[in-house]
């Protein structure tokens, strides 16, 4: 197990119809409030009403910036910034999936010091992103997810795209801790078949990336993994069929945000390969992030058995229930059972499904090295993946 240092910092609060606690929560740390959300789902669903209502009856103050997209773009983040200064609110509140609440922690950075937000991600094309890492000042966060799927509710990541640059790059530092989650896991009844898988294959994936590259030898933090994907893999098939069972939607929100809030690679280290190739596919083609996921982690998976068979291998026996002794032969069973897994849920897909062209597959794979592989973003096992085989995985 390698040292480590562990901070998390968000007070969750979970459970069944919690939501109707956002009022009393926002009131213990502002007297105005900025909700950030979706354009759709969230008026549809009755659920931005009941948070509006909430925050009302405890006497405060409500502002909302309903615009945001799914893969944020940083103008419509710095709109909101320049909107949250103006209005002079203490606090953001991030109502929604991954990309409002993303958008809501970088709009809290934005309107804290003034800088587009552009100047926290990416690579070089857009300037001075290192100067201002890690985000150190912002205003106070609060997060409601409707879908369970990124981890962003308790973490201190914000993944944002440039339209211009088509880079998606992520932001990060202790004042993008959110100070509370509130997580009521019946506001996720109303996401669809589609987006349930998608948001499964994302925090499978979060849990495999580290686990499959990082330190071998790290046991408890192997057990957590295991444990929290079995999760992912018992409840994404069922959630799918019966979008109102409790007991499921709360054990995806649960393991989604455990994966991704640092409790499981503690110790551990490793990387998200993965992802950084996933990001360049939805900055590019603006696909949904689960979506791009479960079509890259097949092809990942067979780089993954040719060069650290015994970890895939271990993942299908205590996951999966695989049966095979040798590792090489065990790690092919794993993939033919992940993709099982997949297709009970409706997604296993191809980039051509996405409406994804072979011609644009060698400029992704330059750009996916070039922003997703700066430090350690593309470690796998122990090299760099390099622009070739990240072609090879995409095709
Ligand atoms: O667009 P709206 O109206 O909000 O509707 C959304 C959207 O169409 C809809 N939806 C959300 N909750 C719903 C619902 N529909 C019905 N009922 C509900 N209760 O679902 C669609 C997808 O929403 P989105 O927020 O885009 O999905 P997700 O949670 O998957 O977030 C994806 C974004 O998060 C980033 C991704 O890159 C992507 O930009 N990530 C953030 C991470 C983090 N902060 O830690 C880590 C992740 O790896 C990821 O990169
Ligand atoms: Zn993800």
């Amino acid at each position: 197990m390698l040292d480590f240092s562990l901070h998390m910092p968000t007070r969750i609060v979970f459970g069944r119809g919690e939501v109707e606690k956002a009022g009393a929560e926002a009131a213990k740390i502002a007297g105005k409030a900025m909700i950030v959300t979706g354009r759709t789902a969230t008026k549809k669903t009755g659920v931005l009403d009941r948070v509006v209502k909430s925050l009302e009856g405890a006497g405060v103050e409500v502002v909302v910036y309903d615009r945001i997209e799914p893969n944020p773009r940083t103008h419509t983040v710095d709109e909101g910034g320049r909107i949250a200064r103006e209005e002079n609110v203490g606090l953001i509140i991030g109502l929604g999936g991954g990309s409002p609440m993303d958008a809501a922690k970088a709009i809290a950075a934005v309107a804290m010091s003034g800088h587009p937000s552009h100047w926290y991600i990416g690579g070089n094309k857009t300037g001075k992103w290192q100067d201002l890492l890690p985000v150190q000042e912002a205003l106070p966060i609060l997060t409601i997810p409707t879908l369970a799927a990124t981890g962003s509710e308790a973490n201190s990541g914000s993944v944002l795209t440039h339209e211009e640059t088509k880079e998606k790059g992520g932001m990060s530092g202790p004042a993008l801790f959110p100070r509370i989650a509130i997580i009521d896991p019946e506001l996720t009844y109303t996401v669809s078949p589609e987006y349930t898988a998608d948001g499964a294959v994302d925090m499978f994936t979060h849990l495999y990336e580290a686990y499959l590259t990082g330190e071998e030898d790290a046991r408890v933090q192997d057990h957590i993994t295991e444990g929290l994907i079995r999760a992912a893999v018992e409840n994404g098939p069922i959630a799918v069929k019966e979008p109102q069972n409790y007991e499921a939607r709360a054990a995806l929100m649960w393991a989604s945000t455990l994966a991704l809030i640092g409790l499981p690679n503690a110790g551990r280290g490793g990387a998200f390969p993965v992802h950084a190739m996933e990001h360049t596919l939805s900055a590019f083609y603006d696909i949904s992030h689960g979506r791009g996921l479960a079509v890259l982690t097949p092809a990942y998976f067979e780089r993954v058995a040719a060069d650290r068979p015994h970890r895939l291998a271990r993942l299908g026996r205590n996951v999966f229930g695989i049966q095979e002794a040798d590792d090489r032969a065990a790690a092919e069973q794993t993939i033919a059972a992940v993709v099982n897994w997949f297709q009970s849920m409706n997604v296993h897909v191809k980039l051509s499904d996405l409406g994804i062209s072979r011609d644009s597959l060698a400029e992704m794979a330059a750009e996916a090295v070039r922003v997703g592989g700066r430090g350690a973003g593309f470690i796998h096992a122990t090299r760099q993946l390099n622009d070739k085989e990240v072609l090879a995985i995409y095709e």
